[in-house]
C-alpha cells in the first residue's frame, strides 16, 4: 500500500538546515494497522503530510498503491489523495455550518456522486458510526467523540485505500479516546488499512504494529504484535 525508500525532507531556517524527515524507509501493507509514535518535533506531521500527498519530499521514492507519487503535479496529487486517502485529524476538521449528514456528503458530491446517492451513502456510514439520531446536528452541537465519529464516517464513505489518522484522540478525554481507538481497531478487523500518528505510546500500542520516529529517523522493528 505504502512503500517509501530513502525519503527525506529538509527545512532551511536561516543558516540552519533541519532534516525533518531523514532517509526514511517504510512500508505499510494492505490490511495493516500501524502506528508511528514519536515526541513533538520528531517529524511526524512532516511525514504524515508527505504520506497524505499534502506535501512533497525533497528526495527518495514513494509508491502509493503501486504508483510513484513523488513527481506529480498538485492537481494529480489532489486526485489521488481524494481517491485513496481518508484523513482523520485531531481537530476533526468538520465544516461548522453544516450538519453531520452534510459533512459526510461533501466529499461524495465533490467526487461527482448525485445528491440522492450521496445522502443514502452518508446515512449508511453515519449509521455504522452509531450517529443516526444525530445526523441533523451541527458539528458544534456534537460532543468531541461524536464529531470524531462523523469525521471517520466522512473518511470511510469515500472507500479510501488507507486511513491516515493524525492524533485522532488528541482532543478527546481518555475514555472517549479509548472508544475511538476501539472503533479504529474494529474497522481494521473488517479490512480497513490504517496508519495512525501519535505522540502517546499508550495510544500507539493499540495498533498491531508500532514504529518509532525520532529526529526524523524511523525505526521500524517490523514487530507485528
Ligand atoms: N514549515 C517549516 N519550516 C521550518 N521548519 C519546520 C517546518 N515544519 C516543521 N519544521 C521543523 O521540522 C521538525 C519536525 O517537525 P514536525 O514534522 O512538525 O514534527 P512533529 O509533528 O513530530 O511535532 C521540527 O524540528 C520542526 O521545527
Ligand atoms: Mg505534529
Amino acid at each position: 500500500m505504502i512503500a517509501m525508500t530513502g525519503l527525506s525532507k529538509t527545512y532551511q531556517m536561516g543558516d540552519e538546515t533541519i532534516c525533518a524527515v531523514d532517509h526514511i524507509d517504510f512500508q505499510v501493507k494492505a490490511g495493516e494497522f500501524v502506528s508511528i509514535v514519536g515526541p513533538s518535533g520528531s517529524g511526524k506531521s512532516t511525514l504524515m503530510n508527505i504520506i497524505g500527498l499534502l506535501d512533497m519530499a525533497d528526495s527518495g521514492t514513494y509508491l502509493l498503491a503501486g504508483k510513484d507519487v513523488t513527481q506529480l503535479s498538485d492537481n494529480e496529487q489532489a486526485k489521488i489523495r481524494n481517491e485513496k486517502i481518508g484523513f482523520v485529524f485531531q481537530s476533526f476538521n468538520l465544516l461548522p455550518k453544516m450538519n453531520a449528514l452534510e459533512n459526510v456528503m461533501v466529499p461524495l458530491l465533490y467526487k461527482g456522486m448525485g445528491e440522492k446517492d450521496a445522502k443514502a451513502r452518508a446515512l449508511e456510514f453515519l449509521e455504522k458510526m452509531k450517529l443516526t439520531d444525530r445526523y441533523q446536528h451541527l458539528s458544534c452541537q456534537l460532543s468531541g467523540g461524536q464529531q470524531q465519529r462523523v469525521a471517520i464516517a466522512r473518511a470511510l464513505a469515500c472507500s479510501p485505500d488507507i486511513i491516515l489518522a493524525d492524533e485522532p484522540t488528541g482532543a478527546l478525554d481518555s475514555k472517549t479516546g479509548t472508544e475511538i481507538m476501539e472503533l479504529l481497531a474494529m474497522l481494521n478487523d473488517r479490512g480497513q488499512t490504517i496508519l495512525l500518528i501519535t505522540h502517546d505510546l499508550k495510544v500507539a500500542t493499540k495498533a498491531k504494529r508500532v514504529v518509532t520516529i525520532g529526529d526524523g529517523k524511523l525505526m521500524d522493528t517490523g514487530d507485528a504484535r
